[in-house]
């Protein structure tokens, strides 16, 4: 495992997304609807440098996958506010492919909201197969099997105060059968 984003470099960035989100929304009330499981980390880091009327709920993406290979995704939504009309932020870990934040906006979009917009605290580099781009993100990175701040592997290393790289020796076949992962 190698280190890729520091503590430091990771508060620094959440605070110029944040204030990029200022300079978008200025005062006016907002909805943070966060993807779950790995935005736990960034949402709450990036909230507290939020100083608009702010409210919070959460999607949960799932897929079923085997060892390798990520099956179709499923969104639970029951938890979500009421967003009629409100101007929506979409929080999540990693922008990889593309295809759950195209989805999570797409169920979000058949609710009515005044404008829904996303952030991502990473966008990996040359891996994106959608032709949306996030509004607001905190770093580029290569394309790498990070984990850390939010981010797992086998549900795992979402604690870590850094984002580190995990080597192709730490990249094991999951052992288990198939099984249902919140992403
Ligand atoms: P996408 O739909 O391909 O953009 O993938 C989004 C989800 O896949 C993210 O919310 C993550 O949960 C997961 N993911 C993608 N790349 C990584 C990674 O490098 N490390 C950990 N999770 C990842
Ligand atoms: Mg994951």
């Amino acid at each position: 495992m190698r280190e890729l984003i520091s503590t430091d470099d990771l508060h620094e960035g959440i605070c110029q997304m944040a204030s990029q989100i200022t300079s978008c929304y200025g005062e006016q009330p907002l909805t943070v609807i966060g993807v779950l499981t790995g935005c736990v980390v960034a949402l709450a880091d990036l909230i507290r440098q939020l100083h608009m009327p702010l409210r919070i709920c959460f999607v949960e993406a799932s897929s079923y996958r085997g060892a390798t290979e990520r099956g179709p995704l499923q969104l639970q939504a029951e938890s979500l506010l009421d967003v009629v009309g409100r101007d929506v932020l979409l929080v999540d870990d990693i922008f990889d492919t593309g295809h759950t934040l195209v989805e999570v906006m797409q169920l979000v979009e058949t609710l009515k909201p005044n404008s829904v917009r996303s952030a991502v605290l990473l966008r990996k580099l040359g891996r994106q197969e959608v032709e949306l781009q996030p509004d607001f993100v905190g770093f580029d990175i290569p394309d790498e099997f990070v984990v850390g701040y939010g981010l797992d592997y086998q549900d795992l290393y979402r604690n870590l105060p850094f984002v580190a790289a995990l080597d192709p020796d730490d990249l094991q076949a999951d052992p288990r059968q198939e099984s249902r992962s919140e992403i």
